[in-house]
């Protein structure tokens, strides 16, 4: 295969990959070059992992549910007789059709992309002309083509992909022999252990479809040098959080050597700080914390697909991917412990903390709309960072490293 070249010059991106005090943003194209985004999902999207929910939406054997990476590639993720989580293509071996679209749609739905769906099932059918497979991708059922001669059906299986599990979250790669995602999420361990991810239980995952590059919204979702100016008008970070030295002030730890977690701990101004107008945590705290953890929060990034914001009473996790140069993908939700989610009024606060969130989104949301669009003009700067800018100039780190590696192969 010839090597990937990049139609950026990396020489033109190294500069953002410098210490933050002497980095700039990455050159512009890298958020609007279609050809440059090809380049990027085949150096990082096609090796890495990819996050695409929780463990716990699928407790039994047979539970599923379905997800398209990278805005292209149909999956299944599925419990499998052992307990085990496979993530296989949905697409059939027979024809191509995504089986798991409906049968059948109402003729104003008719030249809709299949649905993303959920459910429990002893295996899948496709719709079309009924091959079956079971929960391991094997084809178990193939009508009429035991007439077709050497047709054998133990040969032809749904495509898998590796997968890991990590805190809870499911990932993914289209990678056929990816580097393991655990060992590089180490350095975070002891940080994340009093939350005790992994027994947490989402709510219902939401979809969304955003105007702009993916970076935009990593970005900004790390980005504490908005945090005290643009929603100035919701939360007082800086009285709050004088304490916060690594959240607001400083820098998350360096990178270790092939890490791909990117974040840290902050310490807030008092307890159970919560991201609401009242300023304060709406459930009780996760009952795993110990008295101090409760004055901290973690965020942390999961490269390249997830983010995740740590607080006493709940995580906030935002699963990203990009769907083209300007077209992202997140899947969102948040982990309570199964105490807090069998409180008499869980649905009522639930429906006060998403706002709470979203009352930041209503500030974010636009601005990053109004982002991609200057990035496309002819006067779109690679702009000097600041101080508090310091996850940009490490994202552009880690992802330098990738794209000096694909041009590298
Ligand atoms: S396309 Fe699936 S059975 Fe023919
Ligand atoms: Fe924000």
């Amino acid at each position: 295969m010839a090597p990937l070249r990049s139609p950026v010059p990396l020489e033109d991106i190294e500069p953002a990959a410098r210490p933050v005090d002497v980095a700039v943003g990455l050159p512009p194209a890298c958020y609007t070059d279609t050809g440059f985004y090809r380049f990027e999902k085949a150096a990082v999207f096609d090796t890495e992992w990819l996050c695409v929910g929780r463990s716990s939406q699928i407790p039994e054997p047979g539970d599923y549910f379905t997800a398209t990476l990278l805005g292209e590639e149909p999956v299944i993720v599925v419990r499998n007789r052992d307990g085990r989580v496979n993530v296989m293509s949905s697409t059939c071996q027979h024809r191509a059709m995504c089986i798991t679209a409906p049968a059948e749609r109402p003729k104003e739905e008719w030249f809709d992309q299949p649905p993303e769906c959920s459910g429990s099932t002893r295996n899948f059918r496709c719709p079309y002309h009924w091959w079956t497979y079971d929960l391991d991708g094997r084809l178990i059922g193939a009508p009429e083509m035991h007439r077709r001669p050497g047709f054998v059906r133990s040969e032809i299986s749904l495509p898998q992909l590796a997968v890991e599990e990590w805190q809870g979250f499911v990932f993914c790669s289209l990678a056929s022999d990816p580097v393991p995602f655990g060992p590089r999420m180490a350095a975070f361990d002891e940080m994340l252990a009093p939350y005790c991810m992994d027994e947490l239980s989402t709510t219902e995952p939401e979809h969304l479809e955003m105007p702009f590059n993916w970076k935009i919204f990593a970005e900004n979702f790390m980005d504490a040098y908005h945090s005290l100016r643009l929603h100035a008008s919701l939360y007082d970070f800086s009285e709050a959080d004088t304490g916060n030295e690594t959240l607001l002030a400083g820098t998350f730890p360096a990178m270790e050597p092939g890490s791909i977690g990117i974040g840290g701990r902050g310490r807030t101004g008092f307890k159970d700080r919560g991201m609401n107008p009242t300023q304060s945590a709406l459930f009780p705290p996760i009952p795993t914390l110990g008295e101090d953890d409760r004055w901290n929060v973690v965020y942390l990034y999961v490269a390249p697909s997830l983010l995740i914001g740590c607080h006493s009473d709940s995580v906030h996790w935002t699963a990203v991917q990009p769907a083209g140069t300007d077209r992202s993908m997140m899947t969102s939700g948040f982990l309570f412990p199964e105490s807090t989610a069998k409180l008499k009024l869980f649905d009522q606060l639930l429906d006060q903390h998403k706002r709470g969130l979203d009352y930041f989104w209503d500030q974010d949301m636009p601005v990053a709309v109004a982002s991609q669009r200057g990035m496309a003009s002819r006067f779109a700067p690679q702009g000097p960072l600041s101080q508090q800018d310091f996850f940009r100039s490490q994202l552009a780190e880690w992802l330098m490293e990738r794209y000096l590696a694909a041009e590298a192969t």
